[in-house]
């Protein structure tokens, strides 16, 4: 029998993580699905866990995981980097308060240290996550060039608000023809304005994007990118370059969504590596150290839209002064810059400067020795991606985009994932992998012991 039509049983799952399914029961109480994001769910139910150090977590039934998760990819200095709690510990004595809720020092000194990384990023602006920094982006691009359109890639994810919640995982048969994809909406409650103000581009399909670019310019403000796509299907250089010129001369904002790729992709991320300057970058994830962060950066001249005026304040329509605050862009948040983050964001630095390097190394070697494994198992496999992140796709032909992807063997994988759980190998089945300083040799040695049972003793 093929591998791919042997069924799968959930007995061992259901066995090992008994306490997961009575927490889950309970959660189910208070949380809609016992969860508080829905991504974080996976059937029969999710793993709970307890504890985590290093690269490793641990569920409430006393199981060990190597974590290849990492937070969506956070975790770079992986669980609870010494450096960081030492720094934290620091800074609050040093600071005297966790929180000014004033402008305050270091964030100059990290805008500046981001700068020497992302040299597009002129200037920069914090946020509290990812979400948000995506935001302030489109409002910026919006408020930059009059235009209200957006123009986002079919299969990228930008948060999960209404403006870009459109066609991350489309039915195929739904998402219209390959080359002028169709906006499916991604939830329920969308307003329908913002289906008519979205346009969905072919990811790696220049013919395709151009048309679409082309036809609607004069009312698309930005296009919206995840250079590589879900952080492991790369554009090519020809691809991305090609973009960069086609939306300078349309006059349209080009974006990097480098929520998952920034300092994953080489310190520098994507752009680094394309050697391609965007208009407006958005980072997030791993230079917060698992706490929450978004930095938004790019050419002074759009950034300057969210400047205040200096003389008031937008809020001040004291002495019979009219409101001005149509006339500057509105972005606020009582976090923004949190003085605590900002000092593990620098020693996350700190610590990818002396060992991210290590980390590309021996996330080479982990994509080296799984695509053996699979090579002399006999299933078609790459280890798909740039940088410490990957994902296991099981196919030999090219994936470029989404719909690639769709054709490769999901339902194998998905056996695979579960069955890994069993050995102690985490990653949210489907997943893509991401590594961290943590892991070491000692892991990957036991990662790849863990495939080599699943593909030939339990498949
Ligand atoms: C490319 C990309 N953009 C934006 C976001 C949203 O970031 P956050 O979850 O911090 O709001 C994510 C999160 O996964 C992401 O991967």
């Amino acid at each position: 029998m093929a591998v791919d039509q042997i069924s799968f049983d959930f007995y061992e799952f259901l066995h090992r993580t008994e306490k997961s399914r009575e927490w889950l029961k309970k959660a189910v109480e208070v949380m809609p699905g016992g969860v508080t994001a829905n991504i974080k769910s996976f059937a029969p139910y999710p793993i709970i866990m307890k504890h985590g150090h290093g690269a490793y977590l641990e569920d409430v039934d006393g199981n060990e995981y190597i974590d290849y998760l990492l937070a969506y990819g956070a975790l770079m200095i992986g669980h609870n980097h010494p450096k960081m709690k030492e720094r934290i510990v620091k800074q609050l004595e040093e600071d005297g308060t966790n929180l000014f809720g004033t402008p305050h020092e270091r964030e100059y000194r990290l805008a500046k240290r981001i700068q020497s990384y992302y040299p597009s990023m002129e200037m920069v602006r914090y946020t509290n996550s990812g979400t948000e920094g995506t935001l302030l982006a489109i409002r910026l691009a919006n408020a930059y060039t009059g235009k209200q359109k957006i123009a986002k890639f079919e299969g990228h994810y930008h948060g999960g608000y209404d403006k870009v919640l459109f066609s991350i995982n489309p039915d195929p048969k739904k998402a219209g023809p390959i080359h002028t994809p169709t906006p499916i909406p991604e939830s329920k409650g969308i307003d329908p304005y913002y289906e008519k103000n979205i346009l969905i581009l072919p990811f790696n399909d220049l013919k395709g994007t151009e048309a679409i670019l082309n036809e609607h310019k004069d009312e698309i403000a930005a296009v919206i990118i995840e250079p590589i796509q879900g952080g492991f299907i790369p554009a090519t250089p020809a691809f991305i370059q090609g973009l960069r010129k086609i939306t300078e001369q349309l006059g349209i904002i080009l974006i990097f969504d480098e929520v998952k790729t920034g300092f994953r992709i080489g310190i520098g991320g994507a752009q680094s590596m394309y050697g391609v300057k965007p208009d407006l970058t958005v980072l997030g994830k791993v230079i917060g150290g698992g706490f929450p962060i978004g930095i938004v950066g790019g050419k002074k001249e759009i950034m300057m839209e969210s400047g205040p005026k200096h003389s008031s304040d937008v809020f001040d329509v004291s002495q019979g002064k009219k409101t001005t605050a149509t006339e500057v862009l509105f972005h606020s948040g009582t976090y923004n810059g949190h003085p605590t983050i900002l000092a593990v964001a620098d020693t996350v630095l700190d610590i990818l400067e002396e060992e991210g390097k290590e980390v590309l190394k021996r996330t080479e070697r982990l994509k080296k020795g799984l695509e053996d494994l699979f090579r002399k198992r006999g299933i078609p496999m790459q280890a798909l991606g740039k940088g410490t992140i990957f994902s296991v796709v099981l196919t030999e032909k090219d994936v470029k985009n989404y719909r690639d992807l769709q054709n490769s063997n999901l339902s194998l994988r998905k056996k695979i994932d579960y069955l890994l759980l069993n050995e102690g190998i985490y990653t949210k089945p489907m997943n893509r992998y991401s590594l961290s300083v943590a892991h070491g040799d000692r892991e990957i040695e036991r990662t790849l012991d863990a495939y080599q049972n699943v593909l030939y003793k339990k498949l």
